[in-house]
């Protein structure tokens, strides 16, 4: 990177609904001020920055140039690539087009949220779009091969966003990943691994309806259907609305959502 200058950053939002978005707005340590203004130049993203149409599209372009080879590509969303990818478009080009062309030059490629890391809502069945992660592009040769890390969720945790920018950062590099290029800081271990009503679980303590006695006791939610004994994500540490609260901390089970494949492996509601 070049001495000085703030690390530059291009944000390509695809099939995608906003959210991870919004994580990122609630971002605290850093927070998301300090990352936009202070340490990152946010040189393209449809939702937060000013410019609009072809003044947008000029500003990626010539971040493109300026920094070729030194940018952060950050994606959101899955990217359509049935039929040519034409079912999502923008500034009249494919995702799958804008992908390739941005990845190129990329420097390093951050999959935020489970649609980007591993095609997430829009590949749920029957996938219509034949919506695809980033490195699925990748495997497959449609795009550039680069570093690259996977932060599921959704939306993943704010800190995670924020704490792998500020890593790379600090760093110069990439933290340390699983075997779904995970970072392991985040993702090393189960939700039921740090669980609050984990006690309960032990003592075989289950609520078995939403609402009945167990439920209201704070017990484990196992029977209702919680996935966090396979889910790899760090909500009881790092936690949500500014470190306040998580899913299974406010009485919902764990749907599994920065695992792959979650929309379609049933984590929703137990059939009764
Ligand atoms: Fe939305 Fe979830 Fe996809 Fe993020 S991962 S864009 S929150 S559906
Ligand atoms: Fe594990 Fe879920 Fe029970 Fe917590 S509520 S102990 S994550 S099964
Ligand atoms: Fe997702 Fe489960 Fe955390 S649903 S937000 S990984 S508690």
């Amino acid at each position: 990177l070049q001495q000085g200058l703030r690390p530059a950053v291009i944000w390509l939002s695809f099939q995608e609904c906003t959210g991870c978005t919004e994580s990122l707005t609630r971002s605290y340590a850093p927070s998301i001020e300090a990352l936009m203004f202070d340490y990152l130049s946010l040189d393209y993203h449809h939702t937060l920055q000013a410019a609009a149409g072809e003044a947008a599209e000029a500003a990626r372009l010539e971040t493109m140039r300026k920094f070729a080879g030194q940018y952060l590509l950050i994606v959101d969303g899955s990217i359509p690539a049935a039929d040519n990818g034409v079912y999502s478009t923008m500034a009249g080009r494919t995702n799958l087009d804008v992908l390739r062309e941005c990845a190129a030059e990329a420097a390093v490629i951050i999959a935020v949220g489970s649609c980007a890391a591993f095609g997430g809502l829009a590949a749920a069945a029957p996938n219509p779009t034949g919506a695809k992660s980033v490195e699925a592009l990748m495997a497959e040769g449609r795009i550039s091969r680069k570093p690259l890390v996977n932060l599921p969720g959704c939306p993943p945790l704010p800190l995670a966003i924020s704490g792998v920018l500020a890593h790379f950062l600090t760093f110069g590099r990439l933290p340390d990943l699983d075997d779904l290029k995970r970072p392991l800081s985040i993702y090393g271990n189960t939700v039921h691994d740090r669980c609050s009503r984990y006690r309960y679980y032990q003592d075989e303590k289950f609520a078995e309806h939403f609402g009945d006695e167990g439920h209201r006791k704070g017990w484990c939610l196992y029977k209702l259907g919680c996935k966090g004994p396979v889910t790899h994500n760090a909500c009881f540490i790092h936690k949500w609305n500014q470190g306040t609260s998580s899913p299974v901390e406010a009485g919902h089970p764990c749907l599994g959502c920065s695992e792959p494949g979650f929309w379609d492996k049933g984590g929703f509601y137990r059939s009764l």
